[in-house]
């Protein structure tokens, strides 16, 4: 930085970044505003968490204990990192939230009591198909999440009960076809209480909000089956936010060329024109770039092993890597370790330029030592 005391003019005011503290301040507080409304509103409208799921005749189905517990397996077995739910997650695996909503709509489906007694449903006629498959959305869409105590008919208890056992026995039985290493930190209770969680999320996403004709999740995901369609709002907000996304873009574009484009004429900062001998500071503070450029490359070989997973779910070139790295620890590695080098680096960096100052105002061991 050029000073006065140096001997050198004050530098000429930049009107440039002058402008941009007024735009970063206004876009800082509309954007907290806009987050702090969403927060608000997500919290509202969130699905409600009854206290208990019981069949018709009273026999309890799965507790909100059960659904908080289960919350915690998923977590604790790190299953976001192997696929998703609500959307959000790894992409190698199935989205538990949409694959159960699935199995869900074809096990109720296939529980409908049928005038004939125990007929499949593919011997079904087209019409006695149709009939079972309304009666199916029906009954999944009618689930009323706002009761404390929610009553399933009988086709839906039964098969609430049915999938979430099969999810808990899938969460302890390798898939290597999939990529899948068996959870090995769920024991039987909490694997069940953690399908209990993944049922009750399929269950939001088809249980249709009171006095409305979309789910608690806006009919997210897509599944003819379940007759979850896009709702107006998908197709609005969808459209809303991807034009303001485009505006904002030409918004900022027009102002720097109307108001912001001029030639920079202030003078130049000579600070980076030579390579001064590196302080003993500095020195010492390389070890910094020495770990970050370590995790680095464990993020990198982690992203490499995780790609090659996409092509081979068995084995990383014959050798059975899953049992000793499954994907999800690997993606947890990827994902985690750029928040500890970014954070270093950047911790180093600027210890690395206090350094270099020290030695220019010749003091560098005091304030070093501050
Ligand atoms: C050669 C280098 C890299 C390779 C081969 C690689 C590979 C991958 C792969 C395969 C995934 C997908 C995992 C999944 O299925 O969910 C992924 C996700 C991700 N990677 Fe990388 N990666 C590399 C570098 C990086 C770097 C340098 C960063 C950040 C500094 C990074 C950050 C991420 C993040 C945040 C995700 C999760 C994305 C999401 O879930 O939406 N990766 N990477």
């Amino acid at each position: 930085m050029i000073t006065e005391s140096a001997g050198n003019p004050a530098p000429a005011e930049d009107a440039v970044s002058n402008v941009l503290k007024w735009v970063l301040l206004a876009v800082a507080i509309l954007t907290f505003a806009l987050l702090g409304w969403a927060t608000a509103v997500t919290y509202k409208t969130a699905p409600p968490q009854p206290e208990r799921f019981v069949a018709a005749n009273g026999t309890v189905i799965m507790t909100g204990d059960d659904i908080l517990a289960g919350k915690g397996g998923f977590q604790r077995a790190d299953l976001m990192d192997y696929g998703s739910l609500y959307g959000m997650g790894s992409y190698y695996g199935e989205d538990y939230t949409a694959s159960t909503l699935v199995q869900l709509g074809t096990a109720v489906r296939d529980g409908i009591p049928r005038a004939g007694g125990e007929i499949s449903f593919a011997a079904l006629s087209t019409g006695e198909q149709f009939a079972a498959t309304a009666a199916m959305q029906r009954a999944l869409q009618g689930i009323d999440l706002t009761k404390p105590v929610v009553v399933l008919p009988g086709a839906v208890a039964d098969a609430v009960t049915s999938v979430r056992d099969g999810v808990a026995r899938s969460f302890a039985t390798a898939d290597p076809d999939a990529g899948w290493t068996p959870a090995y930190s769920l024991n039987p209770a909490l694997a069940r209480q953690t399908a209990d969680f993944v049922v009750y999320s399929a269950i939001t996403t088809v249980a249709r909000r009171p006095g409305l004709n979309w789910s608690w999740t806006e009919n997210w995901p897509y599944e003819p089956l379940v007759a979850n369609t896009p709702t107006a709002n998908t197709f609005r907000w969808t459209w809303i936010s991807f034009c303001f996304t485009f505006f904002s873009f030409g918004l900022v574009l027009f102002i720097y060329q109307y108001w912001l484009n001029e030639p920079d004429v202030g003078p130049m900062d000579p600070l980076l024109n030579v390579f001064r001998p590196m302080t003993p500071s500095q020195r010492r503070i390389g070890k910094y770039f020495l770990i970050v450029a370590a995790l680095l490359l464990v993020q990198i070989g982690a992203g490499a092993i995780m790609a090659h997973s996409y092509y081979d779910r068995r084995s990383f070139y014959g050798y059975s890597i899953n049992d000793i790295l499954p994907f999800n620890f690997l993606r947890d590695v990827h994902v985690q370790s750029p928040i500890v080098w970014i954070g270093l680096s950047w911790i180093g960096a600027g210890l690395f330029s206090r350094a270099r100052n020290c030695r220019r105002s010749g003091s560098e061991g005091t304030a070093m030592a501050g």
